[in-house]
């Protein structure tokens, strides 16, 4: 089965989303395989926005990701992660549709509430990051078999 890593920032936790965020992936189907309360340290900050430690914005993204607990997860389903892109809406909030958690959480983008991976190649890179194998655990929703054909 697909997974992703989703991540709520801290002001998604300091603004009490955190029990909203995931009773939306629940609802949806997903099941969630791996979750923690954590302050991220500046090195797994780095790792996971590789990609934009030169952009003008990283400073303060990571200001921010720095500025309080984050509440990690590990999501799992078929399609997982385009599904998950969705639920959590565009990066920028003024063009996230209402009905996506950050159309209708959030206003700016140096504060959208979540993180959540591009693409299954991320995503195992992420989960990587934040988690070790032992955190992530097998079961099985009970109502498994009315979620999938
Ligand atoms: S880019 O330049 O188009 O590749 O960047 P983008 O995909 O839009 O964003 C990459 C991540 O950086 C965050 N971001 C910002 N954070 C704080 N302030 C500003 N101005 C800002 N601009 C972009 C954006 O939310 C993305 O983080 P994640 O956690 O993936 O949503």
């Amino acid at each position: 089965m697909d997974r992703t890593f989703v991540m709520v920032k801290p002001d998604g936790v300091q603004r009490g989303l955190v029990g909203e965020i995931v009773s939306r992936f629940e609802s949806k189907g997903l099941k969630m395989v791996g979750a923690k309360l954590e302050r991220l340290p500046e090195e797994r900050i780095a790792d996971q926005y590789r990609e934009h430690l030169e952009k003008p914005f990283f400073p303060g993204l990571k200001q921010y990701i720095m500025s309080g607990p984050c509440f990690l997860m590990v999501w799992e389903g078929k399609n997982v992660v385009p599904i998950v892109r969705r639920i959590v809406g565009a990066t920028n909030p003024a063009e996230a549709e209402p009905g996506s958690i950050r159309g209708d959480y959030a206003l700016d983008i140096g504060r959208n509430v979540i993180h959540a991976s591009d693409s299954p190649e991320s995503a195992d890179r992420e989960i990587g990051i934040h988690f070790t194998p032992a955190e992530l655990v097998a079961y099985t929703r009970i109502d498994q078999g009315m979620l999938y054909e």
